[in-house]
């Protein structure tokens, strides 16, 4: 084995798909989850994909004690890729308290007990909604960071902080940090995708869930922004070429080829589409037509943003493959594959 792999949020979307590739490098991996926005079968979704049946544990992170005891009871663990946290931008608005609470206590437990395990490597996650509406595009690591948008956006940005502070005060610690753009897709055999609880709240997993007849029509936010066809623009980045990053970086860390105890990288693919264009996209490569309105816009959104990944693509050695005609197939495929097994 490369090394042993703990997995905070494993279940989750984009960390159930690097389970799926830690495995398929070699890793050992330990999956925790408090299963609060996932579901405990897609341990078996990862089994039929790699083979493998990871160790999983419902634990939360904010449970110091329990922690404690999960570090204890593993030995041996070489890195943490740290996805725990609470995610929907518009519910951090309205319940600010869970969100610093869950998304901070956890943060600050891992880097607490990580010492006494001798545990130095940690991957976070991070967004690029750190950056807010950038003043210039693409946007590049070096960007300035703006006042959050939102308490969930605030938490990225105070984490990021934690943790320079915290290699900064001569811990025996290094981190990288990736901010992903937007993840949106399934990994191409259907058996592990993103499982939004309730409505939800991503464009994608709106898209296929009205394709499907499952909403009635998607709202789009707006179309009087400062864009081409007036629509909101992002940068859209496949979940498995998102997920292999991580495999990269936990690797690059392992092999102690970091530069800089705390190394900072764009994951995104650098182009930017619409909100139309992914619509027209999705109906062009699934022959689904899609039912939408255009209404108002969404509080907190912003209008335009991709990445600069050249840092990403040169120091990591990593590019985003996939395109976003082959992206939003799987995401259908995903999605059809739900509504057979449900
Ligand atoms: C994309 C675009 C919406 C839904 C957020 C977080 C980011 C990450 C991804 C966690 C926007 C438009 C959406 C709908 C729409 N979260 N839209 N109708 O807001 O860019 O990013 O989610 O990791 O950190 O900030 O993603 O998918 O919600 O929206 O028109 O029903 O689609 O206005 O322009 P967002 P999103």
């Amino acid at each position: 084995m490369k090394g042993k792999i703990l997995v905070t949020g494993g279940t989750g979307y984009i960390g159930s798909h690097t389970v799926v590739e830690l495995q398929n490098a070699g890793y050992e991996v330990i999956i925790i989850d408090n299963l609060s926005n996932s579901n405990k079968n897609v341990v078996d979704g990862i089994e039929k994909i790699t083979g493998i049946r990871p160790i999983f544990k419902e634990l939360d992170c904010t449970d110091k004690e329990e922690m404690r005891n999960l570090f204890s009871q593993y030995p041996g663990i070489n890195g943490i890729i740290h996805f725990a946290a609470s995610k929907a931008v518009g519910e951090s608005v309205q319940k600010p308290l869970l969100y610093y609470r869950n998304n901070l206590d956890s943060l600050l437990n891992l880097l607490e007990l990580m010492p006494e395990f001798n545990i130095e490597s940690f991957v976070f996650s991070s967004s690029c909604t750190v950056y807010g509406q950038p003043d210039t595009l693409p946007v590049t690591e070096n960007a300035p960071i703006k006042p959050a948008l939102s308490p969930y956006g605030n938490t990225k940005q105070i984490a990021e902080e934690i943790i320079q502070d915290t290699v900064h005060s001569g811990a025996s610690l290094k981190s990288i940090i990736l901010r992903y753009f937007n993840p949106i897709g399934a990994h191409p055999s259907a058996e592990i995708g993103e499982l939004p609880l309730g409505v939800p709240q991503n464009l994608v997993p709106f898209v296929t869930q009205t394709a499907a007849g499952l909403r009635k029509e998607l709202s789009v936010f707006g179309d009087d922004y400062n864009t081409p066809d007036g629509s909101c623009i992002r940068d859209y980045i496949n979940v498995v070429d998102l997920a292999k990053a991580h495999v990269i970086a936990v690797t690059r860390m392992l092999e102690n080829k970091m530069k800089k105890p705390v190394e900072i990288f764009n994951l995104g693919t650098g182009k930017g589409l619409s909100v139309l264009e992914i619509i027209q996209t999705f109906e062009k490569v699934t022959g689904v037509k899609l039912p939408y309105k255009i209404v108002g816009r969404r509080e907190g959104d912003i209008e335009k943003v991709w990445a600069d990944p050249e840092f990403a693509n040169k120091e990591l050695g990593w590019t985003a493959k996939e395109s976003v005609e082959d992206t939003l197939l799987s995401a259908w495929k995903w999605q059809l594959h739900v509504m057979e097994n449900n």
